[in-house]
């Protein structure tokens, strides 16, 4: 059909030239037509006048006229000459054929016949006049006047006019014939070579194949580069068809690593031990790092140094900080850290959460960078790096450096060990280059990034803003095609790899109770009738998560839809955060504010709208939770990833219930079938919850199916796995580097 039109495109044009030919071409052909048959009657009647010359002279120097007749009588046989005359010298008609137009004198036809053309209309039809004149023996002379008939000229004038008329839709149609079929066969060629190059070509391998004769080389080329950009995307987005598990990434360790060491370094440790009464108990932290890297570890069986945040934190491990981990299991090595409380204030709640955590998120909190806290910064930066390099068996381990606290370490890494594998990885947003040269001491953590291997982020976007701060910062050689930066002679890859969780084994979910009795449990806890409605939130008690603003879109709902009064509650999990700093304490108290307000307008004794759960809550109650929401709302201001909502597609395993998702964290690219969400934006956020409120359960099947398919491929395994295969294949590739360089050497 396209390609018709395409020819219809050009057969239109071609038909309106060529009649605008013919319509041109008339007049022109006439006009020759007629000169050539002027000259011909001219030479014609020449000649004629000649053949007749020798008796006219007799006839007329004889006086003996009549002996003309029969003569002019025999020329006249010629069917085109219709009459001739004889005019003297005076002017005076001597003789002329019975078709000479009557009242035709000499001097007329004479005066006629030195017009262009010579022509004679009269009722007998259009005539040809040409004069000639005869010397006669007595010196005089005669005037032969000869009348050609022009009917015969018109009749072929319109016979060459239909002649060239046919001539010209012939040649119409040849053209036309000859362009369809040539672009029917050059059409076939360019989808034959497109297919072929979209079929059977690996493209990885394609520029060295020739392009298929029939395109122009340069246009297969850029096929193939976007086919390439194209797996490329894709292979981020859904990596390889098999499911990414502990397992292959353990067998990932093995042959592409060949089980070098990994050691992991964090500010946020994966177990946390305090003492309750006489009791040591032992908890996960509420972070979304914790929550990805501690299966990694699980799989990858290395050494984890962190930050002993916990009160009994000492009592549980050796001199030199270590304990094995998970309580129980084993698969791996903790080795804490101590800081004191003045480190620990500068470093941890000063320079990384009161500088760089506001720096990277737009959520309307100033950063406060002190000289005093980037002291503290460094120096516990080169703690961590010297537990890592103590730790180090070899000169070449993997050392994957998590977040913005420790953005020093790769650098200082570097120094002592050359050819470790350094992977950073930043686990929240990178701003717009504008907002990060805010930071005072921007040059020195740049520095410090770049003795990575690998600089791995969220998202696209976070990598094109790095790379930007980079090139308005520093001197460095940046490779936007290969997304590489060189920086004291040494390369660093800049990747992104959204990050993601576990996926839970079949044998762990077969364990978890039903959603009905998740259901009622959580109910129960909470006192809620049975046929009540939840909205679940559950963060860390943070300024970035957007809690006050989710609860006035709930608020604005049952203002705008009182009937949902008394059959629906928002139950907000907040995990204490950061307490000792004072925009945290700040964010707890208008949280609490929030509630406080929305409890008092909209509910009475028996009913309370917003239960706020303001502690810290273990997996298996959050578990329950997820399973127990009828709606998942995640509405952050700004947000790296944001693992919550990927644990509640996994934890719905009936592929029932409705995530709400800002369209500021990370998490949204990856969950296109949430409702998309802006936190700023209360009406809208208040609308998305009546729908997700109102949604059928086909629908929700279909959107939670089809998320589920999503987190399940993209789980954290091979989030880990990425990075390790970019890693692993750039130690294959100073390996060789240096060994050509023995080589050479020797
Ligand atoms: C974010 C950061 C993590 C941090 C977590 C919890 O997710 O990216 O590095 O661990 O918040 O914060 P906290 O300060 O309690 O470790």
């Amino acid at each position: 059909m396209k390609l018709f039109r395409f020819q219809l495109q050009f057969l239109i044009p071609l038909g309106v030239t060529l009649i605008v030919a013919v319509v041109l071409a008339f007049p022109l052909m006439d006009a020759l037509t007629q000169r050539w048959f002027s000259r011909d009657l001219g030479l014609r009647s020449a000649l004629v006048a000649s053949a007749l010359s020798e008796s006219i002279n007799k006839a007329v120097s004889g006086q003996n006229i009549e002996r003309l007749h029969p003569l002019f009588d025999r020329t006249l046989k010629d069917e085109r000459l219709t009459a001739l005359g004889l005019c003297r010298s005076d002017g005076r008609l001597l003789l002329s054929t019975p078709e000479y137009p009557v009242g035709l004198s000499c001097a007329q036809a004479n005066e006629i016949s030195h017009r262009s053309p010579p022509r004679l209309v009269s009722e007998a039809g259009t005539m040809h006049i040409s004069i000639h004149p005869i010397a006669l023996d007595s010196g005089e002379s005669v005037e032969l006047i000869q009348l050609h008939d022009l009917a015969f000229v018109e009749r072929r004038t319109l016979l060459s006019r239909q002649y060239f008329v046919i001539f010209v839709v012939l040649l119409g149609l040849v053209i036309a014939l000859t362009t369809v079929v040539a672009a029917q066969l050059s059409w076939r060629a360019w989808i034959k070579g497109i297919r072929g190059i979209l079929r059977g070509e690996d493209v990885a391998r394609a520029p060295l194949s020739p392009a298929p004769p029939e395109l122009p080389a340069d246009f297969a080329a850029d096929i193939r580069a976007r086919l390439r950009d194209l797996e490329d995307e894709y292979h981020r987005n859904h990596g390889s068809s098999e499911h990414w598990s502990a397992a292959r990434l353990r067998s990932l360790l093995r042959t592409q690593l060949r089980s070098d060491q990994v050691i992991v370094a964090s500010n946020r440790e994966p177990y946390i031990h305090e003492r309750q009464n006489d009791q040591i108990i032992v908890s996960q932290p509420a972070s979304g790092l914790v929550t990805a890297i501690e299966p990694v570890m699980r799989a990858c069986s290395g050494t984890w140094i962190a930050h002993g945040s916990g009160g009994a934190d000492r009592e549980m491990a050796d001199k030199q900080g270590c304990l094995a981990l998970p309580p129980g299991t084993s698969e791996y090595t903790l080795r804490r850290l101590w800081l004191s409380p003045e480190e620990e204030a500068g470093y941890y709640s000063g320079f990384a959460n009161g500088g760089l955590w506001p720096l990277c998120h737009l959520a309307n909190m100033l950063p406060v960078f002190r000289d005093v806290d980037w002291v503290h910064y460094q120096t516990v930066n080169r703690r961590f790096a010297e537990a890592i390099i103590a730790e180090a068996r070899v000169e070449d381990p993997v050392v994957l450096v998590q977040d913005y606290h420790l953005a020093l370490v790769p650098a200082m890494v570097r120094e002592r060990l050359p050819r470790a594998t350094i992977i950073s990885f930043w686990h929240i947003p990178w701003p717009n280059p504008e907002a990060f040269l805010i930071c005072p001491w921007r040059s020195e953590i740049l520095h410090g990034m770049l003795g990575s291997t690998i600089i791995g982020f969220q998202t696209r976007h976070h990598c094109r803003n790095f790379i930007d701060t980079i090139d308005r910062t520093l001197e460095a050689r940046i490779d936007h095609e290969r997304s590489t930066i060189l920086y004291h002679g040494a390369e660093s890859l800049i990747e992104s790899y959204p990050i993601s969780i576990a996926w839970p084994e079949s044998a762990e979910q077969e364990k978890w109770p039903s959603v009905i009795e998740h259901g009622a449990e959580v109910r129960r806890q909470h006192g809620l009738p049975e046929s009540s409605r939840i909205i679940l939130g559950v963060d860390r008690l943070d300024y970035i998560k957007g809690i006050p603003e989710r609860l006035a879109a709930f608020e604005r709902l049952l203002e705008a839809s009182p009937e949902w009064l008394g059959k629906l509650v928002f139950l907000q999990v907040a995990a204490p955060s950061r307490e000792s700093m004072q925009e945290y304490q700040m964010a707890r108290a208008r949280v609490a504010h929030c509630v406080g307000r929305i409890n008092a307008r909209f509910g009475w004794p028996g009913y309370q709208p917003v239960h706020l759960l303001a502690r810290h809550h273990d997996r298996a109650e959050i578990l329950a939770l997820y399973r127990a929401a009828d709606v998942c709302m995640v509405s952050s201001l700004h947000d790296g990833m944001n693992l919550v909502c990927k644990e509640f597609i996994a934890a719905r395993d009936d592929e029932r219930g409705v995530l709400l998702l800002s369209q500021f964290a990370g998490a949204s690219r990856e969950l296109p079938e949430a409702l998309s969400i802006n936190p700023y934006h209360v009406e809208g956020m208040a609308t998305a919850l009546q729908q997700a409120l109102e949604m059928p359960l086909a629908e929700q099947r279909e959107r939670m199916a089809s998320m589920r398919m999503a987190v399940r491929e993209a789980n954290v395994f091979r989030w880990a796995s990425r990075m390790l295969s970019d890693a692993s294949r750039q130690r294959l590739h100073e390996r060789v580097t240096l060994r050509v360089q023995r080589h050479h050497d020797a």
